[in-house]
């Protein structure tokens, strides 16, 4: 971790007439920089702004220290010199259609924005969710009671053997860090989106496992399907009411974070495990019935699996080739964090297997590994993992990237068990400033202009494959026919980039791309 020790504050006066990243550079082998905002004071994410039909708006971000710098480029004529990486989109063939972006109210969240004065945690709830000058942000998890990013283990229920939940009640957490900031996000999001908000649960209560605490392996104690089961299904219907009265209904749910990781009965933190024949016949049988007959959770998108993508194929199978079981599902839910296990391919093969189910990352954090754990500010190279993660997600079928931990703060916590891991947001909880980090901006790449609605098209190099290295890229267009490309240059050399549109014959557009550094496009259809 790299804390204090700011070894110097600079301005940097963007093109556009919105304002700059205060830029503050901490000391590191690269160009560490954070942008800094406190109660007066904060960059915006510049607006697309006005271009002509021969235009296209390009901002770009980079370890030499730009963040969403505004500019105007023209197309030029495809007889023109070519680059030495040459894509070619087309936006007659479409993909998958994007639900949204987001992050988490854990309360970890709520615990730092609490710390601030109510008008710079308000701001950083602008910065996420306002799509006018934020990220534009559509979807948030809510943990369904504690996780890890709590202070202590605690459920909505714990008073042993109450098989009735006649003492199921929220939580001061949920009325002091989540609520609160949930009902303040959904002030922010425009008319014409919604913000779709996801439960998830860790745990059951000690006293339903069979080892008798949130933390730890273990499962739901007694016969499969048995009344610990009606119980457990019971439960998450009463939390979708609880929180109904508090004027917050949900879009979706996942049945249970992270499953395998209740097969390790060392495990530090809340956790259960269900495996893939334990999910579906839970689903099928009790979960899946009870929430369609309520009238307040009948819609909601039911998300399977919710683990690393290593055995998302496998579990995702044993679900769905149970046709009762496959009836309630309408999505797929992954992690990000033991990708070098298994090709992001795999995600294209679980679509083509189940090409009705959405595909949706539902939690990734950076600093998260021992030794190289917890926040480094300005590190570019976490903004790159980002960027380079969603990219590859949404080339493979991934309709949208759900973030963690919304804020932390400059140990990466509060986490009871000292799980401490980095965010975009990172706030000093003496000072009331908050810093942006690389992270903030690689989000705001795709976040801000791929709006929810807006389609994945097709876009190859020269030899016709999908893109991936030196330089990775993904196109969309969205609802009036806009042309939106996001790039990411992870290499140590600059590339000149040929762009050509498939509905533009006969034009290209030519772009410098700076090593280590990530641009978005964003041009109307047609001349
Ligand atoms: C907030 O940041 C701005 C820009 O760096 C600075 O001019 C201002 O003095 C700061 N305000 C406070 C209250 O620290
Ligand atoms: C936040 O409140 C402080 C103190 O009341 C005030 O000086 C500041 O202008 C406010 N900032 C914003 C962004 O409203
Ligand atoms: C339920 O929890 C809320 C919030 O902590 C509290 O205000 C309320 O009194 C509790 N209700 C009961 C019946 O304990
Ligand atoms: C559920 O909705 C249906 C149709 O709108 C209505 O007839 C029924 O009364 C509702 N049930 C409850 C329990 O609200
Ligand atoms: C403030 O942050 C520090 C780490 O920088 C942490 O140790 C402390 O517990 C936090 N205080 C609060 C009130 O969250």
């Amino acid at each position: 971790m790299m804390l204090g020790g700011a070894i110097s504050l600079l301005f940097i006066i963007s093109a556009f007439a919105q304002r700059p990243c205060v830029q503050k550079k901490f000391p590191g082998a690269r160009n560490n920089v954070v942008c800094v905002c406190n109660s007066t004071y904060c960059d915006d994410i510049p607006s697309i702004g006005t271009f002509q039909s021969n235009e296209a708006v390009m901002f770009k971000s980079s370890l030499s220290g730009q963040r969403l710098a505004r500019s105007v480029i023209t197309f030029g004529a495809k007889s023109s010199k070519a680059g030495n990486l040459n894509f070619k989109l087309d936006a007659s063939k479409q993909y998958q259609q994007m639900l949204g972006f987001g992050g988490a109210f854990t309360d970890a969240t709520g615990i730092n924005l609490n710390t601030l004065s109510s008008n710079v945690s308000k701001d950083i709830i602008r910065q996420y969710f306002s799509k006018e000058n934020g990220l534009g942000y559509t979807i948030a998890r809510v943990p369904m009671a504690s996780c890890d990013f709590s202070t202590h283990e605690y459920s909505y229920d714990d008073i042993e053997n109450d098989f009735d939940l006649l003492n199921f009640n929220l939580t001061n957490e949920d009325m002091t860090l989540k609520i609160p900031y949930i009902l303040q996000a959904q002030k922010f999001i425009s008319i014409d989106e919604k913000l779709k908000l996801f439960a998830s649960p860790w745990s059951a209560p000690a006293w339903m496992k069979t080892n008798g605490h949130m933390k730890g392996g273990g499962e739901l104690k007694g016969e499969k399907n048995g009344k610990y089961y009606q119980t457990w299904s019971n439960y998450f219907l009463k939390f979708f009411e609880f929180y109904a009265k508090k004027s917050i209904t949900f879009w979706g749910m996942t049945i249970q974070n992270e499953p395998s990781s209740g097969l390790d009965p060392l495990y530090k933190w809340q956790t259960m495990a269900l495996t893939a024949e334990m999910e579906r016949d839970f689903l099928s049988q009790i979960l899946g019935p009870a929430l369609r007959a309520s009238n307040l959770t009948q819609n909601l998108k039911i998300m399977i699996y919710e683990d690393q993508r290593v055995g998302i194929k496998e579990y995702v199978d044993k679900v769905m080739k149970d046709p009762v079981a496959a009836k309630y599902v309408d999505g797929v839910a992954y992690h990000w964090y033991e990708d070098y296990l298994a090709k992001a391919s795999v995600l294209t093969e679980v679509h083509n297997s189940f090409p009705s189910l959405f595909q949706l990352n539902t939690e990734a954090c950076t600093g998260y590994l021992p030794f190289l754990g917890g926040v480094s500010l300005g590190d570019w190279s976490r903004g790159d993992q980002y960027i380079h993660s969603i990219i590859e997600d949404t080339q493979n079928f991934g309709s949208g990237w759900v973030d963690w931990n919304l804020c932390l703060n400059l140990q990466g916590g509060p986490n009871w068990v000292g799980n401490f891991v980095d965010a975009p947001i990172i706030l000093s909880n003496t000072t009331n400033e908050y810093y942006k980090n690389p992270m903030f901006y690689a989000l705001a790449h795709i976040s801000t202009f791929v709006r929810p609605g807006s389609f994945r098209i097709q876009l190859l190099d020269s030899s016709g494959e999908q893109p991936t290295f030196p330089v990775e890229v993904v196109a969309f267009t969205n609802s009036q026919s806009q042309r939106i490309v996001v790039l990411n240059n992870r290499e140590d050399s600059d590339h000149e980039i040929s762009i050509e549109d498939a509905q533009r014959p006969g034009q290209m557009l030519t772009v410098k791309m700076e090593q280590h550094s990530m641009i978005t496009l964003i041009w109307n259809k047609s001349a």
